[in-house]
């Protein structure tokens, strides 16, 4: 578990500092005040990766140059530094030249109020929900992952020229084939193990009414260097790579029909039903259940599916949990809180 957490130049905070307890953790406070900050530092500290956006720049403080995050997680104390120009990280003190060692300490859920955009949103969203789970399942997700976007974006720097060179281009194939197909074998394996889980879940907070289903759709849905050798008309056309897992899908339905047509709360408790199911999934998996963030999500739910949640969460988790009222926690559920005035 989590027992401390401090932040320097991040977000709204010149510097502040926590400590967490086992169990429920209820980060109180108005709105504005950091609380999603807070949680989101406990994802930046664990996984090197922030849940709200993909660029890391955005979280350092407003001008200043660098931020700083450090913790202790079941003893071990981490330490991530981030400025645009450098990254620094260590554990216990000692610096670590890959992330490996130290991505292997914790596994993160991350629940937001905003997660009704993985159905709302483009492919990229729900991509990146894969991914995020993936990439704790299996430590070389990350590396597979790293070395396909890299061959993807030198291939698409190419392909911008004005006279695209095919040979310069086709060196990039071979290692954008091996990368992308590790990442649909993973994906595909991965969608397969949520599955079972998130329909229970979701069974459990819908009371059953409905049918969700995942399927992946890998891009190209067969052999993808045969794909993309015939895409280079097209590939110059658009001057772009036009095949390939960056381009998945992962396909979300609610008894047969496309999830975007479900209602407002069907569509909450179907992205709830998913990361419940990353939960269970990694709890499966390493033993133990992860560190659960929950941002904000209980204040809109209503009573009954607030407590299928709340029964559904893997048990003797850690849980940091903000929200700006705490009424809405029963009376008798023991939680340490924490306020931002
Ligand atoms: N890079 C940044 N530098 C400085 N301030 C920032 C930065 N990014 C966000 N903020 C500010 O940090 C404040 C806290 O944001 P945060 O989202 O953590 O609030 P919150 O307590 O979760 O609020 P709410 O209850 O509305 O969700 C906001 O005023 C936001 O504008
Ligand atoms: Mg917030």
């Amino acid at each position: 578990m989590l027992t401390k957490l401090k932040v320097a130049q991040f977000r709204c905070f010149e510097a502040h500092e926590v400590c967490l307890e086992p169990g429920i953790n209820l980060i109180v406070g108005p709105n504005a005040r950091g609380k999603t900050s807070l949680l989101e530092a406990a994802c930046v500290l664990l996984r090197l990766q922030s849940p709200r956006t993909s660029r890391l720049g955005e979280i350092i403080r407003h001008g200043q140059r660098g931020l700083l995050a450090d913790g202790f997680f079941n003893g071990a104390h981490l330490q991530f530094y981030y400025s645009t120009e450098r990254k620094k990280l260590a554990l216990d003190s000692v610096e670590q030249r890959t992330a490996t060692e130290y991505l292997r300490l914790a596994r993160v859920v991350w629940f937001s109020n905003t997660d009704v955009q993985i159905i709302r949103d483009g492919g990229d969203t729900r991509r990146r929900f894969l991914d995020f789970v993936a990439m704790q399942v299996d430590p070389l997700y990350r590396s597979a992952l790293r070395d396909y976007e890299r061959a993807v974006r030198s291939r698409n720097i190419l392909l911008k020229a004005p006279v695209p060179r095919w040979k310069e281009i086709q060196a990039f194939d071979e290692p954008l084939v091996a990368a992308g197909l590790r990442l649909i074998e993973a994906r595909a394996a991965l969608t397969t193990a949520l599955r079972p889980l998130a329909q229970l879940a979701h069974n459990t907070i819908s009371g059953a009414r409905e049918k969700l289903d995942l399927e992946y759709s890998p891009n190209p849905p067969e052999n993808f260097a045969t794909a993309l050798a015939s895409a280079r008309p097209e590939d110059t056309r658009l001057r772009q790579t036009t095949v390939g897992p960056h381009r998945d899908e992962l396909v979300l339905s609610l008894s047969g029909r496309p999830a975007t047509l479900g209602s407002e709360g069907q569509q909450r408790t179907l992205v709830l039903a998913l990361r419940l199911a990353a939960a269970r999934l990694l709890e499966a998996h390493f033993g133990t259940p992860p560190l659960l963030l929950l941002d904000d999500i209980f204040g809109e739910l209503d009573g009954a599916r607030r407590a299928a949640l709340l029964e559904q969460l893997p048990k003797n988790a850690q849980q940091i949990i903000t929200t700006t009222q705490r009424e809405w926690l029963p009376a008798g559920l023991p939680a340490q809180v924490i306020t931002l005035p």
